[in-house]
Order: structure tokens, then C-alpha cells, then sequence
């Protein structure tokens, strides 16, 4: 009986011993930190950030009669991302070949070109002093940012 006792209280040490170590792992992972990103921006992410920063800016300054000269400097940001923008190429550009990928680019470059039309445009209305022009031109540049994403950005990306 005796014996039996001891023999219990083996089997029970032992595989406590045994899941100790799990236990710790699992109160230790919480406290890891998360591995870190190796992603990089790519050039063209880059200028990308640089229209999305200045455009979030202009949203709030371009009902404003009294901001044009801060509109103005924005849009200018705007307009040298975007002409950057047009030297650059797509990640998607790198899933296609041949003549597939000259017309992606192509059609990306006619996209950019499109929407550095409607920021000069933008750029005009507010010089003129004319904002509710402004407006409806920076809505028009969204419209294009949402149809262009769709057509040159990875999927996974989106
Ligand atoms: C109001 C205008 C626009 C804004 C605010 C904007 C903003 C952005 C942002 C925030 C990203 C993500 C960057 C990242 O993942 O780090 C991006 C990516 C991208 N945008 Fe735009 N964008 C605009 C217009 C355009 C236009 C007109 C085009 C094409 C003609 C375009 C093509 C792309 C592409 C291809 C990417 C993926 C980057 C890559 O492939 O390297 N965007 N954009």
C-alpha cells in the first residue's frame, strides 16, 4: 500500500516536470515580441504616401478661401509626387510579361498622366479663387485614385 503511495506520487512529479515547460512557454509568448517586418516601401509606395499625406491636409483647408497660398503649397507636393510617380513602375508590373506587362505600363502612365491633369486643374481653381471648383476637382482626383487602385495595385494590396 505503502509503495503504491510512492509509486502515485512518482507518476504525479513526473508528469507535472513534464508540462512544466509548456506551462512556462505559454505564460512566456504572450510577452515575445511579434517578428519584425521585412517589407521596405517600394519607390513608388513612397510617393504614394506623399500624395496620401498632402491630400488628407488639402481636405481640410480646401473650403477655405482664406488657406489657397497652404492649399496651393500642397497641391504643388501633390503634383511633384505624382510626376515621380510616372517615371516609377508598379509591383504589379512584376507578375507580367512581354507585351501584357508594355500595356500595364502603359495604361499605368496614361492613369498618372490623367490624374496630374485634374491636379493642374485643381491647382487653377484655387489660384483663381474659385474653392467650390476646388472641391469638386479633388473629388474628381479621388475618383480616379479608387478606379486606378483597382487596375494597378496587387490584389493583396488593395
Ligand atoms: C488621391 C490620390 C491617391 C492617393 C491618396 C493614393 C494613395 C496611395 C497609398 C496610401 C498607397 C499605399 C502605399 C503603401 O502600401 O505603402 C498607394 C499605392 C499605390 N497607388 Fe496610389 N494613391 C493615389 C492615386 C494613385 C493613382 C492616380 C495611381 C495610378 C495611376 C496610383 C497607383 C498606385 C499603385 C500602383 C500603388 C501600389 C504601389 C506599388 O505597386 O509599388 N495611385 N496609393
Amino acid at each position: 500500500m505503502k509503495n503504491l503511495r510512492l509509486i502515485s506520487a512518482s507518476i504525479l512529479i513526473a508528469s507535472l516536470a513534464a508540462v512544466a515547460p509548456a506551462l512556462h512557454a505559454d505564460t512566456a509568448s504572450p510577452a515575445a515580441p511579434a517578428p519584425a517586418k521585412a517589407e521596405t516601401s517600394t519607390p513608388l509606395e513612397i510617393q504614394m504616401h506623399r500624395i496620401g499625406k498632402s491630400v488628407k491636409a488639402l481636405k481640410k483647408l480646401i473650403g477655405d478661401p482664406t488657406k489657397n497660398a497652404a492649399s496651393l503649397q500642397l497641391v504643388a507636393v501633390i503634383r511633384d509626387a505624382a510626376n515621380t510617380s510616372l517615371t516609377l513602375v508598379p509591383k504589379k508590373a512584376a507578375d507580367l510579361s512581354g507585351p501584357a506587362r508594355d500595356k500595364f505600363v502603359a495604361d499605368y502612365q496614361a492613369g498618372m498622366k490623367q490624374f496630374i491633369a485634374g491636379v493642374d486643374k485643381l491647382s487653377e481653381a484655387l489660384a483663381a479663387g474659385d474653392n467650390a471648383a476646388a472641391l469638386k476637382d479633388l473629388r474628381d482626383l479621388f475618383g480616379i485614385e479608387k478606379q486606378d487602385h483597382k487596375l494597378f495595385r496587387k490584389p493583396e494590396d488593395r
